[in-house]
C-alpha cells in the first residue's frame, strides 16, 4: 500500500511529542490505519534547534510551501493562533490534504468557514486536541452522541484556573498567592490573561456548544467572566454552604429548546457533584443527555503527551478515510439553533 504522507506544522512540545510517536509507534499506526504513515515535512519557525529523532532534512521554515506541494495526505495544525495557522490550513485543504488541528482559537473564531471549506475540497477538519486536551469530547458530542440529545454541557476546561481554585480552596491562599504557585509549578504563563480572564475557556465553550448543540455559536456569543475577582473569603463562604467555586463552561438548551446559550463564570457547585472533586490542574466536562442520561468526561487537559494522543488519534481517523475513500463526520450543524446572549439557566 501507499504510504500515507504527513505534514506536520509546529514543532514545540505538542507537535515533537507527535512525531516522536509517529515514529516510535510506526508499526502499531500503520497496522489500525491499513496503509503506514510517513512523516513528509516539519514547518518550524525558527531553524536550527536540534529536534531529537527528527530528520534534519525534513525540518523547513516555509510552511506555505509544504502545504502547497500536493503530495501531502494529512497535515497537521499544532502552531496555534489564527495566522498563519488559518491560512496554512485553507492551503492545505485547496491541496487535496485533510486536515487535524489542535487550535482551540482558530476553531472558535472561523470553525464554520473551515468546515465548509473541508466540504468544498472533499477533505476532513479534525480537533479533538482544541478541547480539554486527551479528554475525548469532541468526537463523542460530534459522533457518539449525535443520535441523543444534549441538553447541558458543564465544563471545567481550563486547568490553570482549576489549580488556582483548588489550592485557594485546599489551603485558603488568595488569588494572587495560589497564582504565583500556578507560575512556578509551570501552569500558569508569564501573561496569564488568556487563562484567568476566561478567553481561554470561552473558545473551548463556543466549541463545545456548536458541537454539543450541532449548531453555531461564536465566541463573541460567549459570555465570559474570569475569576480575578474571586477571593479567599468567596470560597471560604461556599464552603460553609458545602460547596466550592470552579470557573465553569455552561452551554445549554434553552427549555423551549429553540435557542442556545453559552458561558464562563465562577461557579459555586455543591461538594457532592462529580465536578466539585476535579483536583489540581485536571479538566472535567459534564454532559447531560436526553436518552443517555448523567455523562463525565475526565483528565488531563493540556501538556504535550497528552495533547498528542489526541492529535494521533484523529490522525488515524483522516488517514484511514484516506485509505478507505470515506468521509468524517463534517460540522453536522443542521439545527442552527440562534444563541441568546446570557442563559437563563
Ligand atoms: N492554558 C490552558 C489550560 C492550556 O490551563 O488549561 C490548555 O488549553
Amino acid at each position: 500500500t501507499r504510504p500515507l504522507k504527513v505534514a506536520l506544522l509546529g514543532c514545540g512540545v505538542v507537535g515533537s511529542e507527535v512525531a516522536r510517536i509517529m515514529t516510535t509507534q510506526a508499526d502499531d499506526l500503520a497496522a489500525r490505519i491499513g496503509a503506514p504513515v510517513e512523516l513528509a515535512g516539519v514547518a518550524v519557525r525558527r531553524p536550527g534547534r536540534v529536534r531529537d529523532g527528527i530528520d534534519p532534512e525534513l525540518v523547513t521554515t516555509d510552511a506555505t510551501a509544504l502545504v502547497k506541494r500536493g503530495d501531502i495526505d494529512v497535515v497537521v495544525e499544532v502552531i496555534g493562533g489564527i495566522e498563519p495557522a488559518r491560512t496554512l490550513i485553507t492551503t492545505a485543504f485547496e491541496h487535496g490534504a485533510s486536515v487535524v488541528s489542535a487550535n482551540k482559537a482558530l476553531l472558535a473564531e472561523d470553525g464554520p468557514t473551515l468546515h465548509r471549506t473541508a466540504e468544498e475540497q472533499g477533505a476532513d477538519l479534525y480537533y479533538e486536541a482544541a478541547v480539554a486536551g486527551a479528554i475525548p469530547l469532541v468526537r463523542p458530542l460530534r459522533e457518539s452522541l449525535a443520535g441523543d440529545k444534549v441538553n447541558r454541557v458543564l465544563g471545567i476546561v481550563n486547568g490553570t484556573t482549576n489549580f488556582i481554585l483548588d489550592r485557594m480552596d485546599s489551603s485558603g491562599a488568595g488569588y494572587v498567592e495560589a497564582l504565583d504557585e500556578a507560575t512556578a509549578l509551570g501552569y500558569a504563563e508569564a501573561d496569564p490573561t488568556a487563562d484567568v480572564e476566561g478567553f481561554d475557556a470561552a473558545a473551548k465553550a463556543a466549541i463545545l456548544a456548536g458541537i454539543a448543540f450541532h449548531t453555531r455559536v461564536g465566541l463573541d456569543q460567549v459570555h465570559r467572566e474570569g475569576l480575578t475577582e474571586v477571593t479567599a473569603a468567596d470560597i471560604a463562604s461556599a464552603r460553609r454552604m458545602g460547596c466550592t467555586v470552579k470557573l465553569l463552561a455552561i452551554c445549554e438548551r434553552a427549555v423551549d429548546g429553540r435557542s442556545v446559550t453559552a458561558r464562563v463564570h465562577p461557579a459555586m457547585i455543591p461538594l457532592t457533584h462529580p465536578l466539585a472533586s476535579v483536583r489540581e490542574a485536571y479538566n472535567a466536562v459534564f454532559v447531560e443527555a436526553e436518552a443517555a442520561g448523567q455523562l463525565m468526561f475526565y483528565g488531563p487537559g493540556a501538556g504535550g503527551s497528552p495533547t498528542a494522543s489526541a492529535v494521533l488519534g484523529d490522525l488515524v481517523a483522516a488517514c484511514r478515510n484516506k485509505v478507505r475513500g470515506a468521509r468524517g463526520p463534517g460540522e453536522s450543524a443542521y439545527a442552527q439553533l440562534p444563541v441568546s446572549p446570557m442563559g437563563g439557566a
